[in-house]
């Protein structure tokens, strides 16, 4: 069955210009872009966003990295997307991230790891309608 997932392009990524890297990598790894925005984040949105993590020490540190700089959010589509776009990503730690996985491509640290995605189904749910009313997911 089809499923969907949110990714989002951080900050670091989109700052070195790895945009099209990724999206060319989304699209010859099977999955379909069905929707995809730019956006500078505000505070309460990365808050907001990051919400199940405001008890961590590195809450307020995180939520500031993802307003350093615009945001590429995009919702994807294949069978088990979710799953296969955790795999893609690799580790939340590029130094522990699988060869040639988006984190080891590209992110330098735990905290400027380059790519976000959704860890669940509830969660995906949650995160898409986050960002995409459905009148935006194509
Ligand atoms: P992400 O998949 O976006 O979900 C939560 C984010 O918190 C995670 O990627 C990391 O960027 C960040 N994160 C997780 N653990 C740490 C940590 N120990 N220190 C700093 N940032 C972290």
């Amino acid at each position: 069955m089809l499923e969907r997932t949110l990714a989002i392009i951080k900050p670091d990524a989109f700052r070195k210009n790895h945009l099209g890297a990724i999206l060319a990598r989304y699209e010859h790894e099977g999955f379909r872009i069905c929707a995809g925005k730019i956006k500078f984040l505000s505070l309460r949105e990365a808050e907001g966003f990051y919400h199940v993590h405001r008890e961590r020490p590195f809450f307020a540190s995180l939520t500031q990295f993802m307003i350093s700089g615009p945001v590429m959010t995009l919702v994807l589509e294949k069978k088990n997307a979710i799953t296969d776009h955790r795999t893609l990503m690799g580790a939340t730690d590029p130094a522990k991230a699988e060869p040639n996985s988006l984190r080891k491509l590209y992110g330098a640290s735990i905290e400027e790891n380059a790519i976000h995605g959704s860890d669940s189904p509830e969660t995906a749910r949650f995160e898409i309608a986050y960002f995409f009313p459905a009148s935006e997911i194509f």
